[in-house]
Formats: structure tokens, C-alpha cells, sequence
């Protein structure tokens, strides 16, 4: 299974994907919508699972199934050595980062969570600042919003320029003495934008503040060292990179995920209990109170091996390469704008598109119709649209699996649409 031997082919001194191959190991996209085969183009929102990890989950709950951490029967050993072996994996994807930094949570929105309550909570005071970018997902946004409300901290935003990239023209004023934390997306969920973050890190380091990055989109697309980066906590989610929904990830620096407090409270994420006293288990199992998701852990573990064979660098490139195609095709479109950069190598695969007279809802309805999945609406991201002057954009994201012809079918059927709605 995605053996880039057979996977992937050779072009220009770089491998590139083989989306049909890729296509076969992926059982929902052989489903037909209505007539017509599905055309999934909405893999920011979440990417279809191969084989492999459907058949992992399967066998897990049919032979392995038992509670982790817990029991010393061979079940319990069994589920607790996968639990355990996924988060090796999670660890070497990143760039080789110790276990005990790696959290699980139900997604990246927990993740940022976990850091808003157990290291916002007790870090940030009245008068802190705070900076995000214009571009955040709620996820992302709102917790900080809350933490600001709760501690009287103010919430600072690096604006976006023109061209849908961040303005770091006065980001030594943003990022200020008074600054606590600095925390922002590498890849924008309706831009596509990539963010300079090892830049944007240094900055927040050198006015003594952390960095997170919220990497929900980067992670699955693109080869991410979050030592490099030099991330204090870096969050993502495993259903946007194969794997199973339910389980993400939050990276921490061992240092100061040992100065935070837990985040849930019970089982699991003790050491010691008495009546009137409880002392917190070592990490990471500190901030992982109650049953996990185990299957989900289990899931994911052939998720990273599906990406780790087909090499992130491929997948980047292959992405690159189809994105550069998807610009040029809609861009014939005159009707059509396209919000975000046009240069791929700042960009990656979530591609917002409006067109200048049909709702992106009924676009994406009619696209639907024919078998063809795209996002509309705001993308989680509602302050970002009111500062586009927009209320919803269509979006086609883009993954492994995804063709030339596939783009060829939407821009076709955007064409249809015009001739539908517009009579054109
Ligand atoms: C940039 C970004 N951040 C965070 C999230 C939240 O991910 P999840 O819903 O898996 O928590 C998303 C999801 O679309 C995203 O695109």
C-alpha cells in the first residue's frame, strides 16, 4: 500500500503522484452520486480514508478491542502498545519530537483549547497581549476571544495585504513587549495561503512570547518540523491527513507542557489520589483524562505510514503541480475570481473561488448535482470574510488522490453553471 515505487513516477527530477493508483486503495471514491461518479474536492474539510485504515479499525475492535493503560490481560497489553506506537509515529512525522510532547485530543480545535485554558489561564493577566492574523478558523480565534473576555487581555490581528498574504511590514509593533502569546495558522483553510511562520516565531521568541501554530492544514500536505519551526505547541487534526475523525494532536514543548495544569480532570491523568488530594500523572497521560480514542489512534497509525511512503515532499509537489493547473483553468473562467494567492509556492490547496453572479451555494449545489463535492459558505472563518467584503466563498481542495481531470470536470461544470443560471 502507497508504495511510491508504484505510486509515483518520475518528471523534471522530481516524483510526482499516480492519483489513479492512489484512487484504487480508497473504497468511497469509487461511489457514484446520483449517475455520476463522485468528484471529491473537499478535503480541507476532511480527507477520505484508505483501506488500510478502515481495515485497521475493523480488526482492532474485532480481535483487540480493551481500555488502555489499564488492564494486564493480553487485550489491554495489545491496545495499549498500538495507543502507544501511533504516538511514536505522530512523533517522528513532526520532525522527530520526544513522545511525551505529543497530546492526544479529539482535534486541533481541543488542542488549541487545551492550551487556551491550561497555559492561558494561568499566564495571561489584564493588559497581555495577544496576537492572531486576519485569517484565522474560529478554531483558532475563539478561544482566544473567550481568554481575552475572561483575563482582560487584548487581542491584536496581523493584517492581510492584497494579495491574501500576511503584511509583516509592522509586525515589531504588533508582536509588543506586553505580547504573551502569538498564535496562527501556517496554511489558511480559505486562502491557502502558507504563512512564514519560522519567521513570525522568531519575532514573538525575541519579545519573550510563545508560539503556537495551528498546522490543521499544513500538517497533511506538506513535509512539517516543528523543531525547526521552533513551535512552543503546534495543533492538527488526523481526519484531514487519512486518518480517522475523533483523534487529533497538540505538540508542547516538554518544558512548558510540564508547568501547565491539566486541562480534564479523572481517570487516566493521575498519579496519586486520596480524599482531599490529587497529584497529576507524568506527561503526556497528564492531560489525557479519561478513555481515549483508541481506535482512532489505531486508525491513524496506517495514515501517517500511507503519507510516509508517498513522501510528504511527493505529496507537496503533486499538490504544487495540481494547484498551479486548477489556477489556470479557473482563471480562464471570466466570470470567476479567485480569492487567495496565485503563486503555488506560497500557497497550497484549498482554492476559494466566487463567482460575480451565482451564490456560491448554488454553485456548489450545482456542482453537487453533478457528483462534484466542494465547500460553500465562510468557512469557519467569519471575520476573515467580513474583511474580504464577502459573506461565503466555494471552495475546491485538493489531496493525493485528485486528478487534472477532476479539474477539468469542475471548471466544465462552472461553465454549466453560467449557461444554467445566467443563461450563457
Ligand atoms: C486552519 C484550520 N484550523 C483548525 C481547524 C479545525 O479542525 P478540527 O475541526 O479538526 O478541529 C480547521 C478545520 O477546518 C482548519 O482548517
Amino acid at each position: 500500500m502507497g508504495d511510491v515505487k508504484t505510486k509515483g513516477h518520475h518528471s523534471a527530477g522530481k516524483t510526482l503522484l499516480n492519483p489513479e493508483m492512489i484512487k484504487a486503495d480508497f473504497p468511497i471514491l469509487s461511489r457514484r452520486i446520483g449517475d455520476r461518479p463522485l468528484v471529491y474536492l473537499d478535503n480541507a474539510a476532511t480527507t477520505h480514508k484508505p483501506e488500510s485504515v478502515i481495515s485497521a479499525m475493523d480488526e482492532y475492535y474485532r480481535k483487540m478491542n480493551s481500555n488502555v493503560h489499564r488492564g494486564l490481560h493480553t487485550l489491554a497489553e495489545e491496545s495499549t502498545a498500538a495507543f502507544e506506537w501511533t504516538r511514536k509515529k505522530i512523533a517522528a512525522f513532526i520532525g522527530g519530537v520526544e513522545t511525551e510532547e505529543i497530546i492526544y485530543t479529539r482535534n486541533a480545535t481541543e488542542a488549541i483549547n487545551l492550551v487556551a485554558y491550561s497555559w492561558g489561564r494561568k499566564n495571561i493577566r489584564k493588559g497581555d497581549r495577544i496576537v492572531l492574523t486576519e485569517m484565522e478558523h474560529h478554531a483558532n480565534l475563539v478561544p482566544w476571544i473567550a481568554l481575552a473576555k475572561e483575563t482582560g487581555a487584548e487581542l491584536k490581528y496581523i493584517p492581510i495585504d492584497d494579495n491574501y498574504r500576511l503584511d509583516l511590514n509592522n509586525i515589531d509593533k504588533i508582536i509588543s513587549d506586553n505580547t504573551r502569546l502569538v498564535s496562527i495558522t501556517h496554511m489558511s483553510n480559505v486562502l491557502g495561503t502558507i504563512n512564514p511562520v519560522e519567521e513570525i516565531g522568531q519575532t514573538a521568541h525575541s519579545k519573550g512570547a510563545l508560539f503556537l501554530v495551528d498546522g490543521a492544514q499544513s500538517v497533511p500536505h506538506m513535509p512539517v518540523d516543528v523543531k525547526a519551526i521552533d513551535a512552543d505547541f503546534y495543533a492538527f487534526s488526523a481526519h484531514k491527513m487519512l486518518g480517522p475523525t475523533g483523534i487529533g494532536v497538540l505538540y508542547g514543548k516538554e518544558s512548558i507542557l510540564n508547568e501547565m495544569e491539566p486541562f480534564i480532570y479523572g481517570g487516566e491523568m493521575i498519579s496519586e489520589v486520596r480524599y482531599d488530594f490529587a497529584d497529576w500523572n507524568d506527561l503526556p497521560w497528564k492531560f489525557e483524562g479519561g478513555t481515549p480514542n483508541i481506535a482512532g489512534a489505531v486508525g491513524f497509525s496506517p495514515a501517517l505510514d500511507y503519507l510516509s511512503d508517498l513522501g510528504m515532499d511527493n505529496i507537496r509537489n503533486h499538490e504544487i503541480e495540481l494547484t498551479a493547473y486548477t489556477i489556470a483553468k479557473l482563471s480562464d473562467l471570466k466570470s470567476i475570481k479567485i480569492i487567495g494567492p496565485h503563486d503555488t509556492c506560497m500557497r497550497g490547496g484549498a482554492i476559494s473561488f466566487i463567482d460575480k453572479d451565482i451564490h456560491p451555494h448554488d454553485l456548489a449545489t450545482f456542482l453537487d448535482s453533478r457528483g462534484i463535492a466542494v465547500r460553500a459558505g465562510h468557512h469557519c472563518a467569519q471575520p476573515l470574510m467580513k474583511r474580504l467584503g464577502l459573506t461565503a466563498t466555494a471552495r475546491a481542495s485538493i489531496y493525493i488522490y485528485n486528478t487534472p481531470e477532476d479539474i477539468d470536470k469542475l471548471v466544465k461544470t462552472l461553465r454549466e453553471a453560467r449557461r444554467y443560471f445566467c443563461n450563457e
